[in-house]
């Protein structure tokens, strides 16, 4: 990957001793990242959840250590996120703030204040920020609203306050808007909404660097090349309608659930390969995609098992290693995605 000017990486995270879920705390799994990762990104520890526990409380703990073991292993990571614009993703205490006689100026203050406080904070070590997360709504590509959206103006004058912000305290910084609006037909109205926020960005002036595409693929079967090829078109009009903006694209968060097929683990995890690269072919076929970040490396804690599980009870396998740490050929299909690429 680096031979090819692109970076391959993940999410880890934190995990307490002893419930070291997708964490550098398992001996196994930190030395796995440090072979196989040149990014890493945390999985949840920067959320608005995580870090922020009322309106005059910062706890970087858990994030810090993140930042300490990554930095000491010369391992850049990417920030998730400064703001998942969705009531669900916000914390409790700010869908039921009092924001006071002056709504928009304290709504303002807060979401400045959020950027400003981490990005100065971790400076040059993150070189990369979703900014925004998922503010389209998928069903029918319309903005969310907030309890914040709502005392400052709306949703696109947040969004748009939130990537001044970070360009300014992160000069130095790709912004990103993440979502995942994915190549499924069913997911046209998904698509259209963020073309529309992205052109939207571009009219006002917005400084937004790229698309994170985030990449949670579903199987479509067993005949893989088949099945994208029914899909691929559109998803390249998308991409082409996105780049033809300006916008770069980063891979952010690459696994992928292995529906609609037997529980077999031998030809499931061939099926799963064969998607993956597939979906890779295509999406190296645009210069602008320079990084690809996997949603956890072993499928021991994906976070699809909890999500989505099989209906036949056998195992979710969406990550490039097993549970054990053992390969699977998912990751010889990235690799050899990155080799053609
Ligand atoms: O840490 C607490 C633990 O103390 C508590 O006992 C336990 C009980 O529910 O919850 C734990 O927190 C969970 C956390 O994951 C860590 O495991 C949260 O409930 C759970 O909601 C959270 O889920 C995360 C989800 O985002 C919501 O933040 C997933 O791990 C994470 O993989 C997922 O990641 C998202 C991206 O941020 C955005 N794109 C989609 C992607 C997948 O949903």
């Amino acid at each position: 990957a680096t031979a090819r000017g692109l970076r391959v990486g993940s999410c880890f995270a934190w995990g307490a001793p002893g419930a070291d879920r997708g964490s550098f705390a398992n001996p196994s799994y930190a030395a796995l990242l440090k072979r196989d990762c040149g990014i890493l990104v945390g999985e949840n520890e920067m959320k608005w959840q995580a870090i922020r526990p009322s309106a005059t409380q910062f706890d970087f703990t858990r994030f810090d250590a993140m930042m300490d073991w990554a930095t000491a292993n010369t391992l850049p990571v990417r920030g998730h996120n400064l703001l998942w614009h969705q009531p669900k993703w916000m914390p409790a205490w700010e869908e039921n703030y009092d924001f006071g006689s002056s709504p928009s100026r304290e709504a303002e203050r807060l979401l400045v204040e959020h950027v400003n406080t981490v990005c100065r904070r971790y400076g040059a070590r993150i070189p990369s920020y979703d900014v925004v997360n998922e503010a389209v709504t998928p069903a029918d590509g319309t903005l969310y609203q907030t309890a914040l959206s709502r005392a400052l103006g709306g949703p696109e004058a947040t969004l748009d306050l939130a990537f001044h912000t970070a360009r300014a305290a992160a000069p130095g910084a790709q912004l990103v808007y993440n979502d995942y609006m994915s190549w499924e037909p069913g997911n046209a109205n998904h698509r259209a909404g963020v073309l529309r926020l992205l052109e939207g960005f571009k009219r006002r002036g917005v400084p937004v660097d790229a698309l994170g595409v985030q990449s949670h693929l579903v199987t479509q079967g067993m005949d893989a090349r088949t099945a994208i090829a029914a899909i691929e078109g559109e998803w390249r009009r998308f991409l082409d309608a996105v780049t033809a903006m300006g916008y770069k694209l980063v891979i952010t968060e690459l696994d992928v659930r292995d529906n609609n097929l037997p529980a077999d683990i031998a030809p499931r995890d061939t099926a799963v390969a064969d998607f993956t690269r597939g979906y890779l072919d295509v999406m190296f076929a645009y210069p602008a995609l320079r990084d690809v970040l996997l949603w956890g490396m072993t499928d021991r804690y994906s976070w699809i098992e909890g999500f989505e599980p099989r209906k036949d009870g056998a195992k979710r396998r969406p990550c490039p290693y097993d549970a054990d740490f053992a390969p699977k050929p998912m990751r010889a299909a990235i690799a050899a995605a990155i080799a053609a690429a």
